[in-house]
């Protein structure tokens, strides 16, 4: 029997905060609260779009769905196993010390895989989808284009087949004409893979481009959540407005 599932993940009346270097009148550690009741769900297949300005809490959202940042109050609800994530930077995200065919080791390893000849076959599997050849595995990332090392984090984040990404700004660290490639690579696998991207950017065209639903953030809460095409078209919230016009 098929078990239809709703929600891949389910977000429910989060607050973030970080410890601030301050202390309170008490001489207790004082917290900043970086998100404010924050609810939302995430729905099998789809590209949910993240936007706002910086500091707006994309990015902690992001970590607090990660389990890497451990200071909040509400509900994660996950209903899809442990989701991975891919960064913006490939420059600074991939070990410089270890070989490309290594570095998509790790993940499987983690993950209990003890047949050497079994990860080393999906290695290869994974890297051809990433439309790199079996050779790149035995470079290191210095070796590699920009775009190149975004295809290996694509990859690293993939082969332990998460069925939800979380990818912040990954586009953004790359030129033009490498977004576009990088872009498509990400649609093709989503669709190969069955997967489901939180897509977080601040690029209104990108996100008009690629996601279903759009979440619009502003100092730290959800203004405004819904269709891509309908929030285009019709706008409820001023600052949403001011973000599709540029
Ligand atoms: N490790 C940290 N410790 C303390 N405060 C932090 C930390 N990380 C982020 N913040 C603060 O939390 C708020 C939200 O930051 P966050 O990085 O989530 O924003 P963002 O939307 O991802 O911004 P950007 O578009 O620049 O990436 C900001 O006020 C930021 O200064
Ligand atoms: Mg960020």
């Amino acid at each position: 029997m098929r078990i239809y599932m709703d929600y891949i993940l389910e977000v429910r009346n989060l607050n973030v905060y970080y410890k601030s270097i301050g202390r309170s009148i008490l001489s207790k550690p004082a917290k900043k609260q970086v998100l404010f009741d924050v609810s939302f769900d995430v729905r099998p297949g789809e590209i949910l779009g993240i936007v706002g300005e910086s500091g707006c809490g994309k990015s902690s959202l992001s970590k607090a769905i990660l389990g890497m940042n451990k200071m909040y109050e509400g509900q994660i609800i996950h209903h899809s196993g442990k989701p991975q994530m891919i960064f913006q930077d490939p420059f600074s995200s991939l070990n410089p010390a270890w070989r490309i065919g290594r570095i998509l080791e790790e993940p499987l390893i983690l993950s209990g895989i003890r047949d050497k000849e079994e990860r080393r076959k999906r290695v290869e599997d994974m890297l051809n989808k990433v439309g790199l050849d079996e050779s790149y595995a035995d470079r290191k990332p210095v070796a590699l284009s920009g775009g190149q090392r975004q295809r290996v984090s694509i990859a690293a984040a993939l082969i332990a087949r998460p069925q939800l990404v979380i990818a912040d700004e990954p586009l953004s660290a790359l030129d033009v004409t490498i977004q576009s490639q990088i872009m498509d690579l990400m649609l093709e696998l989503k669709r190969e893979l069955g997967l489901t991207y939180l897509f977080v950017s601040h690029d209104i065209d990108v996100v008009y481009q690629m996601c279903d639903r759009i979440m619009v953030m502003k100092e730290g809460r959800i203004i405004e959540l819904g269709d891509t095409l309908e929030m285009f078209a019709n706008p409820k919230n001023e600052y949403t407005r001011s973000l599709i016009e540029g």
